[in-house]
Parts: C-alpha cells; structure tokens; sequence
C-alpha cells in the first residue's frame, strides 16, 4: 500500500475532488505530491510561485476554482467551482529548450488518451493544443517554462478540462464553440478519476519523450490532429494569414501552404478552421 501524499490547503475538498483520490489513482510513484487548494488565483501562477523556492519535480496543483485562471495569448480562462478540471504539474525535463514544445504536446496526448479511457471519448488536438470534441473545445493546456541558455529550470504544466459544466454555464460567447465532457456523454464525472488518468498519461508520454525524444509524439500527434488538411486562418502577433495545413513540422511547427503556393512555417498563433 502506497502512502498517502495528498495534501489538502485545509479547506473541505469538493466531493469529486480530492488529493488522497487523485492519489490512489495513480500507478506509480512518478508524482510525488498532489495539493489541493479550493480556490486559487491560478494553478499555473502558485506552482510557478513555489518552484522559485525550488519544489520536488513531480508536484502538482489542483484546485476547485480559480480566481485568474489563465488562458494562452494572455486570455483569461473561466474557471467556476464544483465543475471542471483546473490542474498544474511541476517538471524539470532534461529536454533542450527547443523542444519545449513537446511538453504541451505530451499532457495534449496524455488528456485524449485519458478522456477516451475514462469517458469514451473521441479527442482531437487542434494545432498547437487545444482538446477538441465534436468540433468543440474541450479543454487546453499552457505551459511555462523558466530555462537557462539551453536547458529547462524547470516547467510548469497547465492543464484545464471542462468535465460537469453545461453550455449553458459557458459566457455567451464560449456558448457555440466549447463543449464538456458531461455535455457529450450526458453523464457525470469524478474529476479525481480523470485528473488520476491524465498524471498517469503525462508520466508516459513524458517518459517517451525525455527518454526515446520526440519523434513518437509527433506521429501521435499528427494521427490526433484535426487541423492537417484543413484551410485555416491564423493570427500571429502582426499579421493574419491563411492557407491549407500541410504538416507539422519535427519542431512542432504548422506548415502551411499560403494562396501564393509560398510555404510558412508557423511557430505559435491562434488558429481558426475555415472549411
Ligand atoms: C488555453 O487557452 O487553451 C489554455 C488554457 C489553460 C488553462 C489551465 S487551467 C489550470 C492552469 N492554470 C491556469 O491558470 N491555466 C491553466
């Protein structure tokens, strides 16, 4: 019997929600702490917080709510209590910088692959990472790294997913183009569950990624990918281009065939299907 590492902030865990459940879910000892705090600003911002004091590799934040739970691009991610999935786990890879990428790649894959054990449910990935279901979001992860020249300090991994919200829950503005996992299947979820499937993803797809690189990701990648072969519009920060997504590339970067017949390849930007 494993010991119990679980660590609440002293407040009453929700009833789906708890440390000592996600801990018993886990399969291994890879995660060596779980900390649960019912409301938080942020679990990106506390773990970031507490890696400047140097935490264990393997930490993870997980919360009830979030005050300012943050979002890519620097958009906000709604984060109402008693619903949804709001975590963040601490690494220190000995990756190089340059693949850094593949870190959110990892907890991409590792978030399809427990959604589809725990709920059936079919995942896609729309470039760079959004968790996509029936053409709606479903979730998506941000990650923050503090590097040195070439290596990683460490990295912070963030990972949100909509579990027992409804649409009607969502702004109005969220309405038509986010979904949860009870709204497709209709039934409700321990998020303790799936939070322990998705640690026990993220420490395989991490282990293949540190220890065989990244080129199993990739593959895994592109077979999930819902955006190669689609024309798409993407915002960078001073431009907005279109064209078909040919690829992605061995860096992770979109490639994209422009009107032009030019090819761009994309490194970050906020992506929209256009047919
Ligand atoms: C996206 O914009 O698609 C990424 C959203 C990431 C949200 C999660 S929720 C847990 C963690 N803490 C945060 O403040 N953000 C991430």
């Amino acid at each position: 019997m494993r010991d119990k590492k679980g660590l609440g902030d002293g407040t009453k865990e929700s009833g789906d929600l708890c440390s000592n459940a996600v801990f018993s879910g886990l399969r291994s000892d890879f995660w060596k702490k779980i900390i649960y705090h019912e409301s938080i600003n942020s679990t990106n911002e506390f773990a970031l917080s507490l890696s400047l004091r140097g935490p264990e590799s393997g930490t993870v934040i997980i919360a009830d709510s979030q005050a300012r739970g943050r979002g890519r691009m620097g958009r906000v991610w709604i984060s109402p209590p008693g619903t949804n999935i709001y975590m963040s786990a601490v690494l220190k890879p000995e990756i190089a910088v340059r693949n850094a990428a593949f870190l959110t790649v990892a907890a991409a894959l590792a978030c399809a692959h427990a959604l589809r054990g725990e709920a059936g449910l079919n995942v896609n990935i729309r470039w760079p990472n959004d968790l996509m279901v029936c053409d709606k979001k479903i979730g998506g992860i941000l990650t923050e790294i503090r590097s040195g020249h070439d290596e990683i300090n460490f990295a912070v991994i963030g990972i949100g997913i909509n579990v027992n919200s409804w649409g009607k829950d969502f702004p109005e503005e969220l309405a038509d183009i986010a979904t949860s996992v009870k709204e497709v299947t209709g039934r409700y979820f321990s998020r303790s569950k799936i939070i322990a499937q998705i640690l026990n993803e993220l420490e395989r797809w991490y282990k293949k990624l540190t220890v065989d690189g990244s080129f199993l990701l990739l593959e895994e990648w592109k077979r999930l990918s819902c955006t190669i072969g689609k024309v798409v519009r993407i915002t960078l920060c001073s431009e907005v281009i279109s064209g078909i997504a040919e690829d992605i590339d061995e860096e992770g970067m979109l490639v994209l065939r422009l009107a032009s017949g030019e090819r761009r390849r994309i490194s970050s930007g906020d992506l929209t299907e256009l047919r």
